[in-house]
């Protein structure tokens, strides 16, 4: 492990999630947005358009991660990132780990202007699964499966999959944890929220420049709550 940064409620790891997580003990609820395994092939005369695609795929970003770091043995809860094709796979998965499983859905406002043979990439999903006791919380409103939201592309942060601050916020609404750990945390936009939302966070990331980018955001959310 090569850098730890500690930001008011937030510890925030640089290094790899598979390594550092089992020296951690067990965490109350994990959010995890891995690299999500789909092709970044293709595109026809709309690539151009896609600019981020190349970026995602420059960093590996396309390949998928080993789902067995998402262990009820460590999480009592878990939301779960992932596209569309790995729903097949995944479900089963975690619902032979957890109590209950529910897919939500995050609909896009602004989806960009693609199909190709395929339908458009308006929507993406997380899977929330949960252990008996560690069932959602939250108002009714809370307990929507889906949000409206526009991409994250607009909003400055340099990450090619930055996922907007509305939708992390929803994620964690249902939440049943005080802390919530992300170990695949980019530019930290979970984090964000849940500092937020008063809850402790632990974050991962191995990618030096994001880690930087988001022990800046996490660092300003500190800032902006201490000061009311
Ligand atoms: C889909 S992105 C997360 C984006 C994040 N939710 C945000 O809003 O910025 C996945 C992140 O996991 C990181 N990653 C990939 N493998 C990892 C590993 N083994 N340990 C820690 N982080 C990893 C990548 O560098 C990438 O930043």
């Amino acid at each position: 492990m090569s850098r730890v940064e500690v930001i008011g409620p937030a510890t925030l790891y640089l290094g790899d999630s598979y390594e550092i997580l089992p020296t951690l003990g067990d965490q109350d609820a994990g959010v995890f947005d891995p690299p999500y395994k789909f092709s970044t092939s293709g595109g026809g005369r709309f690539r151009k358009a896609r600019p981020s695609m190349d970026q995602i795929a420059a960093k590996g970003l396309d390949q998928g991660f080993d789902d067995t770091i998402v262990s009820p043995a460590r999480f009592r809860s878990v939301a779960v990132f992932c596209h569309n094709d790995q729903l097949a796979e995944l479900l089963p998965r975690m619902a032979a780990r957890y109590h209950r499983v529910v897919v939500c859905s995050w609909h896009k406002t602004n989806p960009l202007p693609v199909a190709n043979k395929h339908y458009r990439p308006d929507t993406e999903f997380w899977i929330h699964a949960w252990l008996e006791g560690a069932h959602p919380v939250g108002t009714l409103a809370d307990k929507a499966r889906w949000i409206l939201s526009e991409s994250g592309r607009f909003s400055g942060v340099a990450h090619p999959t930055v996922k907007p601050e509305p939708v992390m916020d929803k994620v964690l609404a249902t939440m049943n944890a005080a802390s919530i750990c992300d170990p695949f945390m980019g530019s930290g936009s979970t984090g964000v929220a849940a500092i937020k939302r008063g809850l402790g966070f632990t974050g991962i990331e191995v990618d030096p420049a994001y880690f930087d980018i988001a022990c800046g955001r996490i660092a300003e959310a500190v800032r902006q709550a201490e000061a009311g």
